[in-house]
């Protein structure tokens, strides 16, 4: 069976950065709370003009650049995203045309804070069915636009940026993607979501959510998803090296390795430096992982998220 494996990563976080200092000049919150409760330093925030597709266009430079090869070697581009610069064309469209790639499908994929993990799966699902070889993976998102921002319980939490990864078709049965899992209920869609839409108010409205209760259904889900993802790989949490999970609470992520029984030190934590970037959190934890050493090849990597659908997953590969 052909293998898609990860060859190269990159990343982009926007120059500008807010700190939870900064923040509390304009929204009644304070340094220490946001800390405690979500172990938060500092976001990074788009530049007027910057849009989604130029982060996801600057993180695909970087990772085609690891790569060692020109972008007409790729041949599908995938953004997850749910802050698009248009409704059409798609971010990967324009993704596509700002690397002079001109051949090879390109698609957005809006899953929300999911959405790098259904994205591989499309992406996967790509290569096996022999449409393409070689793919972006791309989570972009620019959160700042959607936040309400005089909103202390969301605004706090949030940040922009994107993440790449390339995706290759290999005969490498040693390396790649042992399983991936997919899941939604939208039943518990009035807890996270925007309060608008092109076809509803004709805006893209602004981010609400119940933090408490996504709180509590992202550390069961994504904890128990982890497990059954890693059992359809043929592996127990004892074989799995590291840990990337969406990166939205730090205090999730201890709750979630704590459930698994896995060390906190096999889990990639980026939150505090990126807030939640919803999409592009797992690829920017994963550039961050592997520019620095810690993932090695042969590595098995547990990836789960879980964000408005709700929708949750994971992917379970090796490096
Ligand atoms: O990425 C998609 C998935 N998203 C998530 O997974 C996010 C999950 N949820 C969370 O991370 C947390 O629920 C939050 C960080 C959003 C909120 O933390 P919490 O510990 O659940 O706080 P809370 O909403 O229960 O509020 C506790 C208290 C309240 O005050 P009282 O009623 O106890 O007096 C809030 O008004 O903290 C207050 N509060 C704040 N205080 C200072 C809420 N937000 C803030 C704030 N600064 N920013």
């Amino acid at each position: 069976m052909t293998q898609s494996i990860i060859t190269a990563t990159g990343s982009y976080l926007p120059e500008k950065i807010l700190t939870n200092d900064e923040l509390s000049k304009t929204v009644d919150t304070n340094d220490t709370w946001i800390r405690e409760r979500t172990g938060i330093t500092q976001r990074h925030i788009a530049a007027e003009g910057e849009f989604t597709s130029h982060m996801a266009t600057k993180a695909s430079q970087r990772a085609l650049q690891m790569a060692g090869y020109d972008a007409d070697k790729i041949d599908g581009v995938i953004v997850a995203t749910s802050t698009p610069d248009s409704t059409m064309p798609s971010v990967a469209a324009k993704v596509q045309a700002a690397l002079g790639i001109t051949h090879g499908p390109a698609l957005d994929v809006a899953a929300a804070c999911t959405g790098f993990v259904y994205a591989l799966s499309v992406a996967h699902g790509w290569i096996q069915t022999g449409i393409a070889t070689r793919i972006l993976v791309i989570g972009a998102e620019s959160m700042s636009k959607i936040v309400d921002w005089s909103d202390r319980g969301t605004c706090i939490l949030f940040g922009d940026g994107a993440g790449a990864v390339i995706l290759e078709a290999s005969d490498d049965a040693t390396r790649g993607v042992r399983a991936l899992a997919l899941e939604a209920q939208g039943e518990f869609g009035t807890l996270l979501g925007t309060n608008g839409g092109i076809g509803s108010t004709q805006t893209a409205g602004h981010l609400f959510m119940e933090g408490q209760e996504v709180f509590r259904h992202g550390v069961e889900k994504m904890a128990s998803i982890t497990l059954s993802t890693a059992t359809k790989a043929g592996l127990n949490m004892a074989d799995v090296d590291w840990v990337v999970p969406h990166q939205a609470n730090a205090r999730m992520i201890t709750m979630i390795a704590r459930s698994l029984k896995v060390s906190a030190s096999k889990c990639v934590v980026t939150v505090p430096h990126h807030a939640n970037t919803s999409a592009a959190s797992i690829p920017l934890a994963l550039d961050e992982a592997n520019r620095d050493g810690r993932l090695k090849k042969g590595n098995i990597i547990a990836m789960p998220a879980l964000g408005a659908g709700l929708t949750w997953g994971c992917c379970v590969l090796s490096w």
